[in-house]
């Protein structure tokens, strides 16, 4: 059986620049290449949860414009099915990606434009879709009003939650026990809990604190040292797995969030989820770009398999 996923979340356009370094103030530095793509780590998510063959549904709001254009087409060729609220006196955002030549490294900014606007009454319009879910989705780079009312009426409906605590936010305290899972990256759990994320071990502490807060489970997502997975009275460390040398990292963990919720969807179990959300990260930092690097489940299944 596969349950419906429902994201909620943002689109953005990347502009994705390589260069040796970031620009210091007031310098303008030439770029060895420049990329257009699609982005917004909600989007990802749902981008990669299609392609796994997830009945995914993304709910957002956009601007009237091209870059509003760019997150359809995207949509339709990865099967994500949307509701968006249409924002013509905003605008559909973008992301400023600095990729580090050599190490795939990146920084960003992202302005979320239309998505900025996304309300709790938006979501209550939306109540029915939410509830329809099987598994929830949400981030933090539209409201967290809103992010906490979809939670709200996903708990209430019994719906599995995942939020994915990015960018890096101050949250209030009712949001955790409506959280089945909470997926911080290294610096995100630093974040929540105050305890620098070096090694699993640091982790664990960091995720016990979360535990702490009423979430059913953490997983922090470690990059190349893979994910852990707590729970009360029980604690995994995935590795990660390798599909060839790193092009680029960003979009990584919407990759894993997005396979983590088409797994779960499928009814698999968390810690066989885990893995499969680190495969599809894995091959996703193998290619450039972030919704165009999301992987198949024709891929991932090849990957695990030898793996
Ligand atoms: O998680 C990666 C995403 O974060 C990028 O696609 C960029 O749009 C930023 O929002
Ligand atoms: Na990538």
């Amino acid at each position: 059986v596969m349950k419906p996923v429902v994201i909620l979340g943002v689109f953005v356009a990347d502009t994705a620049y390589r260069a040796d370094r970031q620009p210091r103030m007031g310098e303008t530095l030439l770029g060895n290449s420049f990329k257009l793509g699609p982005g917004g780590k909600g989007s990802n998510q749902a981008v990669a949860a299609g392609k796994l063959g997830a009945d995914i549904t993304f709910l957002t709001r956009l601007g009237v414009d091209a870059f509003a254009d760019m997150a359809k087409h995207t949509w339709e060729a990865a099967s994500v099915k949307s509701a968006v609220i249409d924002t013509p006196d905003s605008y559909t955002g973008a992301a400023y990606i600095f990729v580090e030549e050599g190490t795939g490294n990146n920084a960003i900014i992202v302005s979320p434009g239309a998505a900025m606007l996304i309300s709790p009454a938006d979501i209550e319009a939306h109540a029915g879709l939410i509830r329809s879910a099987g598994v929830f989705v949400t981030q933090l780079e539209q409201p967290i009003d809103a992010a906490l009312k979809a939670l709200e009426i996903a708990r209430a409906a019994g719906v599995t939650t995942i939020l994915n605590p990015a960018p890096a936010a101050t949250l209030p305290d009712s949001i955790y026990a409506l959280c089945d899972y909470v997926t911080p990256n290294e610096s995100e759990a630093e974040g929540l809990t105050g305890i620098t994320v070096a090694s699993v071990d640091d982790a664990r502490r960091a995720a016990d604190r979360l535990l702490a807060k009423g979430v059913g489970a953490v997983i922090v997502t470690l990059g190349e040292k893979g994910a852990l997975l707590h729970s009360k009275g029980r604690s995994d460390h995935v590795g990660a797995v390798n599909a060839g040398p790193v092009v680029e990292t960003t979009g990584a963990g919407d990759a894993f969030n997005g396979g983590l919720a088409a797994a779960l969807a499928k009814g698999v179990e968390p810690l066989e989820a885990v893995r499969f959300a680190c495969a599809v990260a894995g091959i996703s930092v193998t290619r450039p770009g972030t919704a165009p690097s999301m992987p198949t489940l024709q891929e991932v299944e090849a990957l695990l398999a030898r793996a």
